[in-house]
Parts: C-alpha cells; sequence; structure tokens
C-alpha cells in the first residue's frame, strides 16, 4: 500500500509532465512497477493498493491485483496511461467499495479505511526510517505494506499504521519509495524457494 498524500485521485494530469502535473503519481507508478514486475513476469500473488489523497476527487483509492491485471508494462508512461484511463471512471461515486474498471484494477471512494476493510485482518507493517531491521520480523506470507510517497506520512495515519502493526525499516538509508518496495519483495524471495 502506497500513500499518496499530494498524489491526484483524478485523470486531470499530463502525460508529458506525470511529476509536475499529479502531485506526484510518478512515484506511485514506479510503486506498481517495482511490486508486480519482475523481468519478463509478473507477480500474480501481490495486490498493490495506490491510496490517493490530493485533488477535488479525492480521496480513492486504485487496486491493482497481481492475479488478474492485465497490459501491465514495466515502462512509466504506459503505467500512468493505464491508470489515468482508469482514473477516469465515475462508476465509484455512488458505490461502496471497489469496482473492477479493467482487468485486475478497481477503484474505491477512500482511503486507507477503506484498504483496511478490502484487505481483511492481516498482520501490517509501517515502512519507516529508523525503525527495527526487517530482518528481525518474521514476516508473514499474507502481510500489508504501508509505505509512505516523496513527503512520508502524515502525522495520524503514521499513528494508526504504527498502532495496528509493527514499524520496520529495509535499512539505515532513507530510500525513494519504490526501492523500499523492491528491498520488500527481495526479502519475501529470499524465504521462499526459487522459482
Ligand atoms: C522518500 S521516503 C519519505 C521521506 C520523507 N522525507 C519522510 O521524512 O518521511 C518514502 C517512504 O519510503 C519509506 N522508506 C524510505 N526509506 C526507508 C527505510 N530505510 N526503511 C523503511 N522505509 C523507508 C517510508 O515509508 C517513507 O515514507
Amino acid at each position: 500500500v502506497v500513500v499518496g498524500r499530494s498524489a491526484v485521485a483524478g485523470d486531470e494530469f499530463l502525460l508529458d509532465d506525470l511529476p509536475g502535473t499529479s502531485g506526484r503519481l510518478d512515484v506511485l507508478v514506479r510503486c506498481v512497477r517495482a511490486a508486480l514486475l519482475t523481468s519478463h513476469g509478473l507477480r500474480r500473488d501481490v495486490v498493490v493498493y495506490l491510496v490517493l489523497l490530493g485533488g477535488p476527487r479525492a480521496p480513492r483509492t486504485l487496486r491493482v491485483d497481481g492475479a488478474t491485471a492485465k497490459f501491465v508494462r514495466p515502462d512509466e508512461r504506459a503505467l500512468a496511461t493505464l491508470i489515468k484511463k482508469s482514473l477516469a471512471t465515475h462508476a465509484d461515486e455512488d458505490r461502496e467499495g471497489f469496482i473492477e474498471v479493467r482487468p485486475g484494477i478497481a477503484i474505491a471512494r477512500g482511503g486507507v479505511d477503506v484498504v483496511l476493510r478490502d484487505a481483511g485482518d492481516r498482520p501490517s507493517y509501517l515502512l519507516e526510517e529508523g525503525a527495527t531491521d526487517i530482518r528481525s520480523a518474521a514476516l508473514a506470507d499474507d502481510a500489508i505494506f504501508f509505505i509512505g510517497d516523496h513527503a512520508g506520512f502524515d502525522d495520524a495515519t503514521r499513528a494508526a499504521l504504527a498502532a495496528r502493526g509493527r514499524t520496520i525499516a529495509v535499512g539505515p538509508v532513507s530510500l525513494h519509495s519504490d526501492d523500499v518496495v523492491t528491498l520488500i519483495a527481495n526479502e519475501i524471495d529470499r524465504g521462499r524457494s526459487p522459482r
């Protein structure tokens, strides 16, 4: 789960200037690639939630389910195009919960609250610089990981997520969100047999 404090919840951004017009949705787009794509493959057992808290249509959450997602490509522009088309829908406006708008991609009104309802009662980890190292935590297979955007979490969200689960770090250096996603995936991969 990546929480975009300023990432726009609608499709009113320019693909030619994604960082400058989307409240840094580009940070979240890179997280989708890092979470779902391997070299020539897609992680079918991963679900990505982008919590979009910027712009007039916020809060909204976009969910990409690796089990059924199609057309997820590694280049940022193609991924941003897929997300832009998905965010253009108004199907979620008068509905509760996630509505699938493309194969494997769904939208819901709401933020972290809607993610927690959808994901159910799983162990959760808040990713934060300076916390206990990830290698000292026995990661549950069905865990939820919460990652901030370029600005990190707001105080209320940080406090709520810290109270819900453990707070862990992927190392001693403050990294970009997508690099944190890669390192978490790598930790999980290392605990599994090669595929
Ligand atoms: C670019 S950092 C945010 C930096 C922001 N200035 C702040 O103070 O929170 C983006 C997110 O990546 C995660 N992150 C970055 N480095 C990390 C680390 N070493 N361990 C765990 N999470 C990290 C955190 O969730 C953070 O909110």
